[in-house]
């Protein structure tokens, strides 16, 4: 009996194999006509529609590589080399073609200043096809029009003054029982370290979940896998990696509803109480939106926090003479008493006095700021620094370019916090009216990063506990940050 099942299969294919295989393969033959055509149709908008409008306008320099990948493989293989090659070659607006779109890639101040302001009339917010797709609809950086504003205003909210007040020890708590573990173990790579204690932190002030929850399902790992996976070729075919992003998400937000049962009745942190108005409240996001939300505040908070964390360590160690005078300057600060004690409590006041301290952070951001670029679309051609941007291209607006060329930072590669003390003379606290759009770490405008004083607070928290309470030496003194 068994023979002759097993014959039957090998000389009679299944009808439950041939469809799966015939619709497969059709899939795998139609992805790249698809994307051709797609290609095609964007060549005749530019050459045809775009030009009728803008004769005069050239297209900006640059090479859009082959059909369909486009300069994909030179992107994945040199990483912010790539840019920087192009910068040289080309300037400050350049054309390539990346992850299945054209894209103009642009930076200097004048330029992104356009761009941002541009929100909705010139641009929208647009990220590469996997992003989109793996975060989904329900986080806020993909959202757009009243949705997004609706979302966004909640969010604004919760980070107000007094949450961050409440946050401060529950932040310093989360910092100083990672580091604790740090001096055991003798020597130890910085970054994934950071990220553990920046997820730690996110989990804990922002979402209200405990610590040995996320340790139970590895959770960390999983969102390690999902992070790995997000910027890829979205085709979702086995053995890539949009494959394994979709599979990580789907863990991900399994463990999510696990660790939070009564979404509706336990709106544990501010945090989330303002997502439950924004979400919950208006009884139109579905359970997978939600879950998405959450997500997406794990996502948008945990590498760029954990890299600062990281650069503040490099730099930091680097530096002794920086290192002196944030000693200094805490001891000064915190009360008599408190000195250089490990366990005096922080206070949100009290860390945002520490005027030193602000500035190495925002050095730390302007030398390596960890999200490099914003993604926009063009919702209709436009000029940008005298080329022409076709309707529906992407653009990329560079910080990080920006902040390295930008005429306002004298010798811009170098590390130096001391040059905040004459930029926010002659400008409010920030520096903003001086280095408005050359200094952008966290975008600008509609966009802007709702974390912002959230990072802010735990990258400070995150080096008075380390000045405070430890030494430490580079293994690799001479290290230079390398830019993804
Ligand atoms: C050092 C840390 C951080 C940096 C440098 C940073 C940087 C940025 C930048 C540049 C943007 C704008 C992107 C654009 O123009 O498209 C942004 C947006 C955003 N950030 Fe952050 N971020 C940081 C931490 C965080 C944290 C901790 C959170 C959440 C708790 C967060 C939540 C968001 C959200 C939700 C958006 C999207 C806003 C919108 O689309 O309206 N960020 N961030």
């Amino acid at each position: 009996m068994d023979s002759v099942t097993s014959n039957s299969i090998f000389s009679e294919p299944s009808i439950f194999l041939v469809i799966p295989t015939v619709v497969s393969l059709s899939i795998l033959c139609l992805l790249p006509l698809a994307s051709w055509i797609r290609w095609a149709w964007q060549w005749y908008h530019v050459t045809i529609v775009s030009r009728e409008e803008f004769p005069d306008l050239q297209l900006p320099p640059g090479t859009m590589g082959y059909p369909v990948v486009g300069e994909t493989i030179a992107f994945l293989k040199k990483g912010s080399q790539f840019y920087k090659e192009k910068m040289e070659q080309y300037g400050h607006v350049y054309k390539t073609h990346l992850l299945g779109r054209p894209t103009i890639r642009a930076m200097g101040a004048d330029n992104v200043k356009k761009i941002l302001m541009g929100e909705n009339t010139l641009v929208t917010s647009h990220w590469p096809t996997s992003v989109r797709l793996l975060l989904g609809s329900g986080s806020i950086s993909q959202s757009s029009g009243h949705v997004h504003k609706v979302r966004r205003k909640h969010m604004m909210h919760a980070f107000s003054r007094c949450t961050l007040d409440d946050m401060t020890n529950v932040i310093q708590n989360c910092v100083t029982s990672c580091m604790h573990e740090w001096p055991a173990a003798g020597r130890m790579y910085a970054y994934p370290e950071c990220k553990r204690l920046a997820f730690t932190a996110a989990a804990r002030a922002l979402l209200g979940i405990e610590p040995h929850h996320f340790e139970q399902s590895q959770m960390h790992e999983t969102f390690c896998e999902f992070l790995k996976n997000l910027m890829t070729i979205p085709y979702n075919i086995p053995g890539f990696g949009f494959r394994k992003g979709i599979k990580a998400k789907t863990r991900l937000l399994n463990n999510i509803r696990d660790i939070l049962p009564d979404l509706e009745k336990r709106p544990y942190t501010p945090v989330m109480r303002a997502y439950y108005d924004s979400t919950l409240g208006s009884g139109t996001e579905t359970e997978t939106e939600i879950l998405e939300g959450v997500l997406d505040l794990l996502f948008a908070g945990h590498e760029t926090v954990a890299s600062t964390a990281t650069n503040c360590l490099m730099f930091v160690g680097q530096r002794p003479d920086v290192m002196d005078k944030l000693r200094e300057e805490i001891e000064r600060t915190l009360p008599q008493g408190d000195g250089c004690c490990q366990t005096a409590d922080l206070s949100y006041a009290r860390v945002n006095d520490m005027k030193y301290l602000n500035y190495v952070i925002k050095e730390v951001l302007r030398v390596c700021p960890p999200a490099g670029a914003g993604f926009r679309k063009a919702l209709k051609s436009f000029e940008l620094g005298g080329y022409l941007v076709p309707k529906g291209w992407t653009i990329m607006y560079s910080i990080r370019e920006t902040h390295h060329t930008s005429p306002v930072f004298e010798d811009a590669a170098s590390f130096e916090p001391d040059r905040w003390a004459a930029l926010t003379q002659t400008s409010d606290d920030d520096g903003h009216d001086l280095a408005k759009f050359h200094y952008l770490p966290f975008g600008y405008g509609a966009r802007s990063c709702i974390g912002k004083m959230y990072a802010q607070l735990v990258l400070k928290v995150f080096l008075v506990e380390l000045v405070r309470g430890y030494d430490w030496r580079l293994e690799n003194p001479g290290a230079e940050m390398r830019d993804l």
